[in-house]
């Protein structure tokens, strides 16, 4: 019997992850040529759609999105490492005097700045790169996270992101999360998502995270202080502040599981593209 062995793992943008997302649902890891032939086509039928998912810092969006575009074969994109990679560029730059922007150079350098996404066979997702090089380590520091509100807040740079953003979801088949995205960037997605969680239990969460990390250092009052700063930050500013889009269904996960979040947006899902299970 001719025969063809799947890999189990899966986990990069292509369309024949499709296929493995199917299989995988099936339980099934070996297959016939003459079934894969007919499982492409009805594949290729299936409605691919844009999903966007907004909300609070410290929610989890990130990983419900990265793993929602893992099981469906869609390419996930990470908004927020596109801001981070533009801070990144500006301190390396010298765009930043203290805490003062050049505004006026890096308005002209914007052109400058190329942010890409490349899969990390790794660990199965993709990382940022800038100007070529990867910096996915490099965007998530500390000093990288005080300094990206006041660049993410410049008109002239959400022009840029959205543009860029709006380019890599042409295709559909996207996940990507945000501020924005379901306001902004995509505001005809088929899907949109609002997470939300109480500050209280997203401070709880980071200072396990850090805690889990080996910082000791850290009190659990300064970071409800600092989440809620910047709930107000993201709330507050002038160009594209963080709102629930009409259309955005609401999640608030403070008492949920991963397991049951993972089995609520995958239940969105099929509900969107017509394949409720
Ligand atoms: O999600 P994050 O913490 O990595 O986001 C980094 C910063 O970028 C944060 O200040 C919020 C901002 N951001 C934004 O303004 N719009 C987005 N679509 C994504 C992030």
């Amino acid at each position: 019997m001719n025969t063809i062995l799947l890999r189990k793992d899966y986990g990069s943008c292509l369309p024949h992850e499709h296929l493995f997302v199917t299989l995988r649902r099936q339980s099934a890891f070996s297959i016939e040529r003459a079934d894969i032939t007919s499982l492409t086509k009805h594949i290729k039928r299936m409605k691919k759609i844009t999903i966007a998912i907004d909300g609070f810092s410290s929610c989890g969006k990130s990983t419900m999105a990265k793993d929602l575009a893992r099981e469906i074969g869609y390419i996930y994109i990470d908004s927020g490492a596109m801001y981070r990679a533009v801070a990144l560029y500006a301190i390396e730059q010298g765009i930043f005097q203290g805490d003062q922007i050049d505004t006026a150079r890096l308005e002209q350098e914007m052109k400058r700045v190329c942010i890409s996404f490349h899969l990390n066979p790794e660990t199965g997702r993709p990382d940022t790169y800038l100007n070529g090089v990867n910096v996915e380590d490099k965007i998530r520091t500390l000093e990288v996270s005080a300094r990206v509100s006041p660049i993410a807040a410049l008109g002239f740079v959400r022009q840029a992101m959205v543009r860029q953003q709006q380019e890599m979801g042409k295709a559909k088949g996207i996940v990507m999360d945000g501020r924005d995205i379901g306001t902004t960037v995509f505001p005809d997605a088929e899907l949109k998502v609002f997470v939300t969680a109480s500050p209280e239990i997203r401070a709880q969460r980071r200072y396990d995270e850090l805690r889990a990390k080996g910082d000791n250092s850290v009190r659990l009052e300064d970071i409800l202080e600092n989440v809620r700063q910047r709930d107000y930050i993201d709330q507050h500013r002038e160009v594209s502040p963080l709102r629930k889009a009409d259309d955005a269904l609401l999640l608030d996960n403070s008492h949920l599981t991963i397991a049951e979040q993972k089995a609520w947006l995958l239940k969105q899902y099929h509900k969107a593209t017509n394949q409720e299970a």
